[in-house]
């Protein structure tokens, strides 16, 4: 399961259950009681959930515990998904003759009495294994949380220092930058304007503001120079009190606001000064207006110089264009991953290692942040036995330590509200570099009920179409393809952002490939073929037979991408 998506669902069956259409099914077949019942244990789960999700990491009986209880959640929504069927069957049923009709009503599979029997046993089973539980000893030591976008809140650091000798590349977008901090009119009407650099985790946005703001013509140019990490923690009397402590390497003494924006507007006044604010995420315009308010006294062609791996921020803050940075070249990555993984970066000798250390650079597609990570890590293997299991291995199954590249693009995604975190996992579906159809990838999120509208006469595509822009904006998916008219037919994910969505996808989700047979489906929600299937020549592995759970079956090849056996 998704790593935060359980609650969405939790939440969904709530709803469910306290809707006028199941207060009428509790009525008709009887099971209002037992139905009010699992409105109640559910909810209790809920509470705890998120915290649960947060600790399963370190603490297997937690672990444990959220896998019974997801085990039982998904039996929940299926009971009442059959519920729900089953009354809209009746009120389908054909035929004007009332007395035909209602024999036929009476004897058929569908009968009330026997259908509201053993849906009546489903709901009282389910209920007493909710009930242990609920009762459990774990269930007692986690803690009450009903935040649902949760902000993990890990603060982190940057400064304005680089080597630049440790740099590769990026002089072309040196260049590019510092062209459009020097421009001294961008907007005529206002002296401050600002610039943000944009792309996912791990690019090298951070350096490429660093080596900016070291440049001897930048250095020149601007009056007054200010590096702050704003993180993502966006309170403006934080980032104040971090600006002015930039600006005159003291701490700012005063507590107050109005003292703090005071001291701030006079530092700035008149001067002509470069802000650096390094990764941002904030994307409340309010929030941002506040603080920008507050940076309009600068001395003409002052420039805020932003961060950021989101561009809906961007959008918000700036006046230009945002700079797209791209990945390195072919080239530049082996020099770097050479300089990490081998002795003083001096290439091997050895034409299998070095064809072996290529492949492994090309893996990391251009990212600096991977190149480094498993060049650093490589460093201490041996290449004639170690690295071979590196260049088949997935990146996920390598362990990894905080500042490594799946943990930091992890805090993309944990930042996410748990609706697009359902909608991001599920991508965990379609192989790496492969080519989305972005119109069945939303209808397949709303198959799977991800996509939620509080608006009845708003529709679900739409809505979903809005969940994928946004997951567009935080630099999940890529290259996207428009036709003719400019409507977009399909996009990619960067491969790493590939294996963060197999990663927090978990084993409920799986690419089945044509050799592979034997595998663990018990525990199965999703699963993709990502081949030909020739029905003629090709059987349903066994062990998928044995999921009970399934809730998606896709085709991935087959005409043009995405079919679904319902
Ligand atoms: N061109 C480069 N050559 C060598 N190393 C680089 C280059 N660009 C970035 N790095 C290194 O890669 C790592 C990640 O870079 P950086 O912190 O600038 O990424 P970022 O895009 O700011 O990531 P995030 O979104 O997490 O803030 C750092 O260790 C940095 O030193
Ligand atoms: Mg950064």
């Amino acid at each position: 399961m998704a790593e935060g998506v359980l609650f969405n669902i939790v939440q969904g069956i709530i709803e469910r259950l306290g809707s006028r259409a199941f207060e009428e099914i509790g009525l008709v077949w009887g099971v209002n009681d037992e139905l009010q019942k699992l409105q109640l244990l559910v909810s209790r789960l809920r509470a705890v959930l998120l915290d649960a999700e947060q600790k399963q990491a370190n603490n297997e009986a937690v672990k444990e515990w959220l896998q019974s209880v997801e085990d039982e959640v998904y039996e929940a929504d299926d009971v009442l998904d059959e519920f729900y069927t089953e009354a809209q069957w009746r009120q389908m049923v054909p035929g004007n003759n009332k007395v035909s009709k209602q024999v036929r009503i009476f004897f058929s599979s569908s009968n009330q009495l026997v259908f509201g029997l053993k849906m009546g046993h489903k709901i009282k089973d389910l209920n007493k294994r909710l009930h242990e539980i609920a009762s459990n000893r774990t269930f007692g030591q986690l803690q009450v949380n009903h935040e649902d976008a949760r902000f993990v809140i890990r603060e982190r650091v940057t400064h304005s220092f680089v080597r630049e000798d440790n740099i590769i590349g990026r002089d072309e977008d040196k260049r590019a930058i510092i062209q459009l901090l020097l421009d001294l009119d961008p907007i005529p009407t206002k002296n401050v304007s600002s610039i943000s650099i944009v792309g996912f985790g791990g690019l090298g946005k951070t350096t490429l503001a660093q080596l900016v703001l070291n440049d001897e013509m930048v250095e020149k140019h601007f009056e007054l120079k200010m590096w702050i990490c704003v993180s993502n923690v966006f309170e403006l009397d934080i980032i104040v009190k971090k600006i002015i402590q930039s600006a005159t390497n003291d701490i700012a003494k005063s507590l107050e606001i109005d003292q703090l924006q005071k001291e701030l507007r006079k530092i700035i006044d008149g001067k002509r000064y470069l802000l650096v604010l390094d990764d941002v995420w904030n994307d409340n315009r309010e929030k941002w207006f506040g603080l920008q308010n507050l940076l309009m006294g600068g001395g003409k062609g002052s420039k805020i110089l932003i961060t950021t791996r989101s561009e809906k921020v961007a959008k918000i803050t700036d006046t230009s264009k945002p700079y797209n940075l791209r990945g390195l070249s072919e080239e530049q990555s082996w020099f770097l991953f050479k300089k990490m993984a081998f002795q003083d970066g001096k290439e091997p000798t050895s034409s299998t290692i070095k064809a072996l250390g290529e492949e492994i650079a090309r893996k990391c597609k251009g990212v600096p942040l991977a190149i480094r990570t498993i060049g650093r890590m490589l460093y201490t293997r041996d290449p004639e036995t170690e690295w071979l299991a590196f260049k088949n291995n997935k990146l996920s199954t390598i362990r990894q330590e905080e500042n490594d590249i799946l943990p930091t693009l992890q805090l993309s995604y944990d930042v996410l509200p748990s609706h697009l975190k359902h909608c991001f996992a599920y991508c965990s579906l379609s192989p790496p570099d492969y080519e989305i159809p972005v119109e069945n990838l939303i209808r397949l999120w709303v198959a799977q009920g991800f996509v939620k509208s509080s608006n009845p006469n708003e529709c679900l595509e739409d809505v979903g179409y809005e969940y994928y822009k946004e997951l567009v904006w935080r630099s999940f998916f890529q290259e996207e393809e428009k036709d003719e008219f400019g409507i977009i037919k399909s996009c990619k994910m960067h491969d790493l952002m590939n294996e963060l969505a197999v990663k927090v996808a978990g084993e409920g989700s799986t690419i089945i490939d044509r050799n592979k047979t034997d595998f663990e489906a018990k525990r199965l929600l999703h699963v993709s073929f990502d081949f030909n299937v020739d029905s003629s020549e090709w059987k349903i592995p066994t062990s998928l037979l044995e999921s009970n759970k399934l809730r998606t079956f896709l085709f991935l090849s087959q005409n043009g991408g995405g079919d679904v056996i319902p």
